[in-house]
Protein backbone atom coordinates (compact mmCIF):
# COMPACT_ATOMS: atom_id res chain seq x y z
CA UNK A 1 0.00 0.00 0.00
CA UNK A 2 1.29 3.58 -0.90
CA UNK A 3 0.72 7.10 0.01
CA UNK A 4 1.64 10.14 -1.62
CA UNK A 5 3.02 12.61 0.79
CA UNK A 6 6.26 13.81 -1.76
CA UNK A 7 5.95 13.90 -5.10
CA UNK A 8 9.34 12.37 -5.03
CA UNK A 9 8.34 9.37 -4.04
CA UNK A 10 6.81 8.96 -7.63
CA UNK A 11 8.91 7.87 -10.30
CA UNK A 12 9.27 10.09 -13.63
CA UNK A 13 8.02 7.33 -15.30
CA UNK A 14 5.00 7.18 -13.06
CA UNK A 15 4.46 11.04 -13.21
CA UNK A 16 4.26 10.32 -16.92
CA UNK A 17 2.03 7.38 -16.37
CA UNK A 18 -0.31 9.42 -14.09
CA UNK A 19 -0.56 12.08 -17.19
CA UNK A 20 -1.07 9.31 -19.96
CA UNK A 21 -4.39 8.06 -17.79
CA UNK A 22 -5.12 11.64 -16.74
CA UNK A 23 -5.09 12.06 -20.77
CA UNK A 24 -7.26 8.93 -21.52
CA UNK A 25 -9.78 9.67 -18.48
CA UNK A 26 -10.63 13.35 -20.88
CA UNK A 27 -10.69 11.15 -24.34
CA UNK A 28 -12.71 8.41 -22.63
CA UNK A 29 -14.52 9.65 -19.26
CA UNK A 30 -17.51 6.75 -19.57
CA UNK A 31 -15.10 4.14 -19.41
CA UNK A 32 -13.45 5.33 -15.90
CA UNK A 33 -17.80 6.40 -14.68
CA UNK A 34 -17.75 3.41 -12.26
CA UNK A 35 -14.42 1.98 -11.44
CA UNK A 36 -14.63 2.97 -8.42
CA UNK A 37 -18.18 1.57 -7.28
CA UNK A 38 -18.15 1.19 -3.73
CA UNK A 39 -14.93 2.91 -2.84
CA UNK A 40 -15.12 5.71 -0.05
CA UNK A 41 -12.47 8.50 0.13
CA UNK A 42 -12.23 10.70 2.92
CA UNK A 43 -11.36 14.34 2.59
CA UNK A 44 -10.16 15.91 6.18
CA UNK A 45 -9.48 19.07 5.62
CA UNK A 46 -8.09 20.97 8.64
CA UNK A 47 -7.05 24.09 6.23
CA UNK A 48 -9.57 26.17 4.11
CA UNK A 49 -9.59 25.08 0.58
CA UNK A 50 -11.61 25.24 -2.50
CA UNK A 51 -10.73 23.93 -5.48
CA UNK A 52 -8.23 20.73 -3.63
CA UNK A 53 -10.84 19.41 -1.58
CA UNK A 54 -13.60 20.22 -4.45
CA UNK A 55 -11.18 18.47 -6.94
CA UNK A 56 -10.85 15.69 -4.82
CA UNK A 57 -14.34 15.23 -4.34
CA UNK A 58 -15.33 15.53 -7.90
CA UNK A 59 -13.05 13.32 -8.79
CA UNK A 60 -13.92 10.44 -6.67
CA UNK A 61 -17.69 10.72 -7.75
CA UNK A 62 -16.51 10.88 -11.38
CA UNK A 63 -15.00 7.75 -10.82
CA UNK A 64 -17.63 6.15 -9.40
CA UNK A 65 -17.41 6.42 -5.57
CA UNK A 66 -18.26 7.89 -2.41
CA UNK A 67 -16.64 10.71 -0.45
CA UNK A 68 -17.13 11.38 3.36
CA UNK A 69 -15.22 14.19 5.87
CA UNK A 70 -14.60 17.46 6.85
CA UNK A 71 -13.43 20.92 5.46
CA UNK A 72 -12.64 22.56 8.81
CA UNK A 73 -10.94 21.64 11.92
CA UNK A 74 -13.35 22.85 14.50
CA UNK A 75 -15.95 20.53 13.30
CA UNK A 76 -13.38 17.35 13.89
CA UNK A 77 -12.52 16.10 17.09
CA UNK A 78 -9.16 17.49 16.18
CA UNK A 79 -11.01 20.90 18.47
CA UNK A 80 -10.98 18.29 21.29
CA UNK A 81 -7.49 17.56 21.23
CA UNK A 82 -7.40 14.36 18.97
CA UNK A 83 -4.03 13.39 17.88
CA UNK A 84 -3.66 13.26 14.10
CA UNK A 85 -2.47 9.40 14.65
CA UNK A 86 -5.56 8.69 16.30
CA UNK A 87 -7.66 10.67 13.79
CA UNK A 88 -5.59 8.24 10.71
CA UNK A 89 -6.45 5.10 12.25
CA UNK A 90 -10.04 5.90 12.79
CA UNK A 91 -11.13 7.29 9.04
CA UNK A 92 -9.31 3.67 8.45
CA UNK A 93 -12.36 2.49 9.58
CA UNK A 94 -14.64 4.11 7.65
CA UNK A 95 -12.85 4.87 4.23
CA UNK A 96 -10.76 3.55 1.54
CA UNK A 97 -8.34 6.43 0.62
CA UNK A 98 -7.88 9.76 2.96
CA UNK A 99 -6.76 13.52 1.10
CA UNK A 100 -5.68 15.31 4.20
CA UNK A 101 -4.58 18.58 4.45
CA UNK A 102 -3.08 20.34 7.59
CA UNK A 103 -1.20 23.75 8.45
CA UNK A 104 1.50 21.45 10.08
CA UNK A 105 4.26 20.35 8.20
CA UNK A 106 4.72 16.57 8.13
CA UNK A 107 1.03 15.94 9.60
CA UNK A 108 -0.27 13.99 6.34
CA UNK A 109 2.99 11.74 6.55
CA UNK A 110 1.80 11.08 10.40
CA UNK A 111 -1.07 10.20 9.27
CA UNK A 112 -0.17 7.97 6.53
CA UNK A 113 2.48 6.07 9.70
CA UNK A 114 -1.21 5.52 11.36
CA UNK A 115 -3.41 4.78 8.81
CA UNK A 116 -4.12 1.30 7.23
CA UNK A 117 -5.42 3.17 3.76
CA UNK A 118 -3.57 5.66 1.36
CA UNK A 119 -3.09 8.97 2.51
CA UNK A 120 -2.36 11.95 -0.26
CA UNK A 121 -1.03 15.01 1.24
CA UNK A 122 -3.66 17.75 0.11
CA UNK A 123 -1.21 20.34 1.20
CA UNK A 124 1.02 20.73 4.77
CA UNK A 125 1.86 23.88 5.59
CA UNK A 126 4.13 26.10 4.03
CA UNK A 127 5.75 22.44 2.72
CA UNK A 128 4.66 20.69 -0.25
CA UNK A 129 1.45 20.47 -2.01
CA UNK A 130 2.10 17.59 -4.54
CA UNK A 131 -1.29 17.24 -6.41
CA UNK A 132 -1.26 20.52 -7.38
CA UNK A 133 1.99 19.73 -9.01
CA UNK A 134 0.44 16.62 -10.27
CA UNK A 135 -2.32 19.38 -11.79
CA UNK A 136 0.27 21.73 -13.04
CA UNK A 137 2.51 19.18 -14.73
CA UNK A 138 -0.52 18.01 -16.87
CA UNK A 139 -1.26 21.34 -17.50
CA UNK A 140 2.27 22.23 -18.62
CA UNK A 141 2.41 18.79 -20.74
CA UNK A 142 -0.59 20.01 -22.52
CA UNK A 143 0.34 23.56 -23.09
CA UNK A 144 3.88 23.15 -24.07
CA UNK A 145 3.91 19.71 -25.69
CA UNK A 146 6.65 18.33 -23.00
CA UNK A 147 7.92 18.55 -19.41
CA UNK A 148 11.11 19.22 -21.19
CA UNK A 149 13.25 22.48 -22.54
CA UNK A 150 11.89 25.38 -21.24
CA UNK A 151 12.65 28.60 -18.38
CA UNK A 152 9.91 28.75 -15.85
CA UNK A 153 9.48 31.89 -13.90
CA UNK A 154 8.28 31.08 -10.17
CA UNK A 155 7.22 34.78 -8.89
CA UNK A 156 5.73 35.42 -5.59
CA UNK A 157 5.73 34.10 -1.82
CA UNK A 158 8.76 31.56 -2.50
CA UNK A 159 9.16 31.11 1.19
CA UNK A 160 5.62 29.99 2.09
CA UNK A 161 4.59 28.88 -1.32
CA UNK A 162 4.00 24.87 -1.20
CA UNK A 163 3.14 25.13 -4.73
CA UNK A 164 6.38 26.03 -5.50
CA UNK A 165 8.54 23.32 -3.22
CA UNK A 166 6.78 20.64 -5.20
CA UNK A 167 6.91 21.42 -8.94
CA UNK A 168 10.44 22.79 -8.16
CA UNK A 169 10.91 19.07 -6.94
CA UNK A 170 9.12 17.67 -9.83
CA UNK A 171 10.66 19.81 -12.82
CA UNK A 172 14.13 18.69 -11.57
CA UNK A 173 13.17 15.13 -13.10
CA UNK A 174 13.11 16.62 -16.74
CA UNK A 175 15.62 17.72 -18.95
CA UNK A 176 17.22 21.30 -19.68
CA UNK A 177 14.88 23.46 -17.51
CA UNK A 178 15.78 26.58 -16.30
CA UNK A 179 14.23 28.04 -13.34
CA UNK A 180 13.92 32.16 -12.35
CA UNK A 181 13.54 32.71 -8.91
CA UNK A 182 11.52 36.03 -8.61
CA UNK A 183 10.64 37.25 -5.15
CA UNK A 184 11.25 39.77 -2.77
CA UNK A 185 14.17 38.97 -0.26
CA UNK A 186 11.92 37.92 2.53
CA UNK A 187 10.28 35.72 0.41
CA UNK A 188 12.90 33.84 -1.17
CA UNK A 189 12.78 30.04 -1.51
CA UNK A 190 13.94 28.54 0.88
CA UNK A 191 17.74 27.24 1.32
CA UNK A 192 17.01 23.35 1.74
CA UNK A 193 15.17 23.68 -1.46
CA UNK A 194 17.64 25.89 -3.52
CA UNK A 195 20.46 23.54 -2.00
CA UNK A 196 18.91 19.85 -2.08
CA UNK A 197 16.78 20.08 -5.27
CA UNK A 198 17.83 22.85 -7.60
CA UNK A 199 22.07 22.97 -6.72
CA UNK A 200 22.26 18.91 -6.05
CA UNK A 201 20.73 18.22 -10.25
CA UNK A 202 22.58 21.23 -11.33
CA UNK A 203 19.46 23.16 -12.62
CA UNK A 204 20.12 26.22 -14.12
CA UNK A 205 19.02 28.82 -11.98
CA UNK A 206 18.76 32.70 -11.19
CA UNK A 207 17.67 34.86 -7.90
CA UNK A 208 15.78 38.01 -8.59
CA UNK A 209 13.49 40.67 -7.03
CA UNK A 210 12.88 42.20 -10.58
CA UNK A 211 9.34 40.70 -13.09
CA UNK A 212 10.27 43.24 -15.97
CA UNK A 213 13.95 42.40 -15.68
CA UNK A 214 13.26 38.65 -16.46
CA UNK A 215 10.20 39.04 -18.64
CA UNK A 216 11.41 38.46 -22.34
CA UNK A 217 13.17 35.40 -21.25
CA UNK A 218 10.50 33.48 -19.82
CA UNK A 219 8.57 30.52 -21.41
CA UNK A 220 6.18 29.76 -18.19
CA UNK A 221 4.98 32.40 -15.24
CA UNK A 222 4.30 30.48 -12.08
CA UNK A 223 2.38 33.38 -10.04
CA UNK A 224 1.82 33.05 -6.53
CA UNK A 225 -0.08 34.20 -3.40
CA UNK A 226 1.35 36.15 -0.68
CA UNK A 227 0.98 33.15 1.83
CA UNK A 228 -0.75 35.56 4.72
CA UNK A 229 -1.81 32.48 6.79
CA UNK A 230 1.70 31.62 7.18
CA UNK A 231 2.85 35.48 8.51
CA UNK A 232 3.65 35.93 12.30
CA UNK A 233 3.52 39.18 11.73
CA UNK A 234 0.68 41.38 9.85
CA UNK A 235 2.47 44.43 9.32
CA UNK A 236 5.16 42.68 6.93
CA UNK A 237 2.10 40.53 5.34
CA UNK A 238 0.43 44.43 3.99
CA UNK A 239 4.28 45.41 3.13
CA UNK A 240 4.90 42.21 0.82
CA UNK A 241 1.27 41.32 -0.16
CA UNK A 242 1.26 43.23 -3.54
CA UNK A 243 4.83 43.18 -4.54
CA UNK A 244 4.13 41.48 -7.57
CA UNK A 245 0.69 42.81 -9.78
CA UNK A 246 0.85 41.36 -13.28
CA UNK A 247 -0.87 43.49 -15.81
CA UNK A 248 -1.55 43.71 -19.65
CA UNK A 249 1.16 46.35 -19.77
CA UNK A 250 3.95 44.19 -17.57
CA UNK A 251 3.03 41.61 -20.51
CA UNK A 252 4.05 43.61 -23.29
CA UNK A 253 7.37 42.47 -23.10
CA UNK A 254 6.44 38.45 -22.93
CA UNK A 255 6.79 35.95 -25.42
CA UNK A 256 3.45 35.49 -27.42
CA UNK A 257 4.09 31.87 -26.53
CA UNK A 258 4.31 32.36 -22.52
CA UNK A 259 1.89 30.20 -20.36
CA UNK A 260 0.86 32.09 -17.59
CA UNK A 261 0.18 30.02 -14.62
CA UNK A 262 -1.34 30.12 -10.75
CA UNK A 263 -2.29 27.63 -8.36
CA UNK A 264 -4.86 29.78 -7.35
CA UNK A 265 -6.89 31.59 -5.23
CA UNK A 266 -5.29 34.85 -6.80
CA UNK A 267 -5.55 38.22 -4.31
CA UNK A 268 -4.21 40.78 -6.26
CA UNK A 269 -1.41 39.18 -8.16
CA UNK A 270 -3.03 39.06 -11.50
CA UNK A 271 -5.32 41.11 -12.66
CA UNK A 272 -8.43 40.04 -14.02
CA UNK A 273 -7.87 41.91 -17.58
CA UNK A 274 -5.26 38.86 -18.33
CA UNK A 275 -8.25 36.28 -18.06
CA UNK A 276 -8.85 36.56 -21.62
CA UNK A 277 -5.75 36.23 -22.65
CA UNK A 278 -4.81 33.26 -24.69
CA UNK A 279 -1.63 32.67 -22.26
CA UNK A 280 -3.68 32.50 -18.96
CA UNK A 281 -3.55 29.05 -18.24
CA UNK A 282 -4.49 29.40 -14.54
CA UNK A 283 -8.32 27.81 -15.15
CA UNK A 284 -7.10 24.79 -16.89
CA UNK A 285 -5.16 24.02 -14.13
CA UNK A 286 -8.04 24.04 -12.30
CA UNK A 287 -9.72 21.30 -14.35
CA UNK A 288 -6.79 19.27 -14.80
CA UNK A 289 -6.28 19.26 -10.97
CA UNK A 290 -9.27 17.04 -11.55
CA UNK A 291 -8.20 14.46 -13.61
CA UNK A 292 -4.92 14.06 -12.21
CA UNK A 293 -6.26 13.31 -8.83
CA UNK A 294 -8.82 10.59 -11.17
CA UNK A 295 -4.92 9.10 -12.23
CA UNK A 296 -3.43 9.45 -8.60
CA UNK A 297 -6.99 8.06 -6.49
CA UNK A 298 -6.53 4.71 -9.42
CA UNK A 299 -2.99 4.38 -8.86
CA UNK A 300 -2.73 4.05 -5.10
CA UNK A 301 -6.31 2.22 -4.86
CA UNK A 302 -5.01 0.04 -7.43
CA UNK A 303 -7.72 0.06 -9.61
CA UNK A 304 -7.35 -1.79 -13.48
CA UNK A 305 -8.90 -0.41 -15.66
CA UNK A 306 -9.37 -2.15 -19.11
C1 LIG B 1 -2.61 26.58 -3.02
C2 LIG B 1 -2.37 26.00 -1.63
O1 LIG B 1 -3.32 25.64 -0.93
O2 LIG B 1 -1.20 25.89 -1.32
N1 LIG B 1 -3.96 26.46 -3.40
C3 LIG B 1 -4.33 25.32 -4.05
O3 LIG B 1 -4.40 24.27 -3.48
N2 LIG B 1 -4.58 25.42 -5.36
C4 LIG B 1 -2.08 27.95 -3.21
C5 LIG B 1 -2.47 29.01 -2.22
O4 LIG B 1 -3.23 28.80 -1.29
O5 LIG B 1 -1.96 30.13 -2.43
Amino acid sequence: MRSLIDILELTTKELDELIAVAEDIIANPAKYAEVCKGKKLATLFFEPSTRTRLSFEAAMYELGGNVLGFSEANSSSAAKGESVADTAKTISCYADIIAMRHPKEGAPLVASMNASIPVINAGDGGHNHPTQTLADLLTIKREKGSLSGYTIGFCGDLKFGRTVHSLIAALSRYENIKVVLISPDELKLPDYIRKDILEKNNIEFIQTESLESVMPELDILYMTRVQRERFFNEADYIRLKDSYILTPKKLETAKGSLTIMHPLPRVNEISVAIDSDPRAAYFKQVLNGKYMRMALILKLLEVEVK
